[in-house]
C-alpha cells in the first residue's frame, strides 16, 4: 500500500505547526504591548507577519499563518487568529493593532478626549472626574502603556492632580510631559513629587530656572511665553528618545496638536450627559467652506456606555 503526502504535510513534516493556542485577552494585550515596544525602537512590524509571544513575553515572528496571529500593516490594518479566540480578545486587536504596527508607527501621534454631548470636557469650574465611564478611563490607561510619552497641558495637572500613570492594566508607565510655558505650576502636584516615572517639564527658553522640583526635569524649547509650538515639542522629545506620544488633554492642547496637523488620530469618547457652558473639547479655528473642514476616516467602538470615535486623519 502506498501513502500519498499532500503539499500541506509536506511542508508540516518540514516545518511542524506550533501547537494551536487560542489566544486570551491577557495574551492579546502582552503580544500589542510587544508590538508597540517594537515601534518605539524603531523597528515597527511593516509587512504581514505572523507572531507568538515565547515563554518571555519576546515577539517571535513565523511565517506567514503558522503564528497565534498573522498581521497585515497598511492603510487599513488587519489580522487573522489561528484559533477562535474570546470577543474582547478581538475587539482589543481591533482597537490597538492600528496603533502599534505600520510605516509611521514609530513616530506616531495620538490624542485623546473624553467629552459630553455638547462638546464639554469638563464643568466652567474644571471638574472632570469622570466625564466619561470606567471602560474609557481603563482605555486611556491602556493608551498611556502602548505609547513613550503621555502629554497634557498646565491647566490639566492644576486641575486635577493626575499621576498618569498605567495602574489599571499591565504595561510600563510612559514618561510624563507637561507643557507650562511660564513655569506656573509649582511643584505640589503628585507627577512632581513621585519618581514612578521620569517627569518632563516643557517650557519656553528663558523660564526654566523658576521653581526647582525634585523629581521633574525642565527642558527649555524655542518658543514664547504664549506658544510652545508643537513642531519644537515633538522635536524636543524625539531628541530624548520619545517618539511615540499621547496626548491626553486637556481641550486647550489637543486643538493645538490637531491646528498644528500634527495628530495622526484623535480618539473622541462621547459620554450621553450634557454639561452645559464648562471647558470646551476641541477648538478650532472657524472656516467658510465646507470643503475645508476636516473629515478623518472614522471607526466606532462601544466602551460600556460610552462612544469611541477612532479618527484617522491619516486616512482621511
Ligand atoms: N475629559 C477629558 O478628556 C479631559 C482630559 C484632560 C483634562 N481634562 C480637564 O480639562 C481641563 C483642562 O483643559 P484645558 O483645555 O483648560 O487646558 P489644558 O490643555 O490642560 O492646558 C492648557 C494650558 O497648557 C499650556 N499649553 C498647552 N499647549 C501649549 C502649547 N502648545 N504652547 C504653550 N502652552 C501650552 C498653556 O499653559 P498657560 O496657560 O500657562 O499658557 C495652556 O493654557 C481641566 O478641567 C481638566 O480636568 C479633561
Amino acid at each position: 500500500m502506498t501513502t500519498r503526502i499532500s503539499p500541506r504535510m509536506e511542508q508540516d513534516l518540514l516545518d511542524p505547526p506550533l501547537p494551536s493556542r487560542s489566544l486570551d485577552a491577557a495574551r492579546a494585550w502582552a503580544l500589542l504591548l510587544a508590538l508597540a515596544r517594537r515601534a518605539s525602537l524603531g523597528r515597527p512590524v511593516t509587512r504581514a507577519t505572523s507572531l507568538e509571544l515565547d515563554e518571555h513575553g519576546e515577539l517571535v515572528e513565523l511565517p506567514v499563518g503558522r503564528g497565534a496571529i498573522t498581521v497585515r500593516p497598511g492603510a487599513t490594518p488587519s489580522f487573522e487568529l489561528a484559533a477562535p479566540a474570546e470577543r474582547e480578545c478581538v475587539e482589543l486587536f481591533e482597537l490597538y493593532l492600528p496603533l502599534c504596527i505600520g510605516a509611521g508607527s514609530e513616530t506616531l501621534v495620538v490624542g485623546h478626549l473624553g467629552q459630553s454631548l455638547d462638546g464639554q470636557i469638563a464643568t466652567s469650574s474644571g471638574a472632570s472626574q469622570y466625564v466619561t465611564g470606567p471602560e474609557n478611563i481603563r482605555h486611556m490607561h491602556r493608551l498611556r502603556a502602548l505609547f513613550d510619552a503621555v502629554i497634557v497641558g498646565a491647566n490639566t495637572v492644576e486641575c486635577d492632580n493626575p499621576q498618569l500613570t498605567t495602574r489599571l492594566v499591565s504595561g510600563p508607565n510612559p514618561a510624563r510631559v507637561v507643557l507650562d510655558p511660564n513655569r506656573r505650576l509649582h511643584g505640589a502636584q503628585v507627577l512632581f513629587e513621585d519618581s514612578v516615572a521620569l517627569t518632563l517639564v516643557l517650557c519656553a527658553h528663558g523660564s526654566e530656572k523658576r521653581n526647582g522640583f525634585t523629581h521633574a526635569e525642565v527642558l527649555g524649547i524655542a518658543g514664547t511665553s504664549e506658544l510652545l509650538p508643537v513642531a519644537n515639542v515633538i522635536q524636543a522629545l524625539r531628541a530624548r528618545g520619545l517618539r511615540r506620544l499621547f496626548v491626553e488633554g486637556g481641550g486647550v492642547t489637543v486643538s493645538r496638536f490637531l491646528e498644528a496637523r500634527a495628530l495622526n488620530r484623535l480618539h473622541l469618547t462621547v459620554s450621553s450627559v450634557f454639561l452645559g457652558a464648562g471647558r470646551p473639547g476641541v477648538q478650532l479655528p472657524g472656516i467658510t467652506e465646507l470643503e475645508s473642514a476636516l473629515r478623518p476616516k472614522v471607526r466606532r467602538f462601544t466602551l460600556g456606555d460610552d462612544v469611541l470615535f477612532d479618527c484617522d486623519f491619516d486616512a482621511s
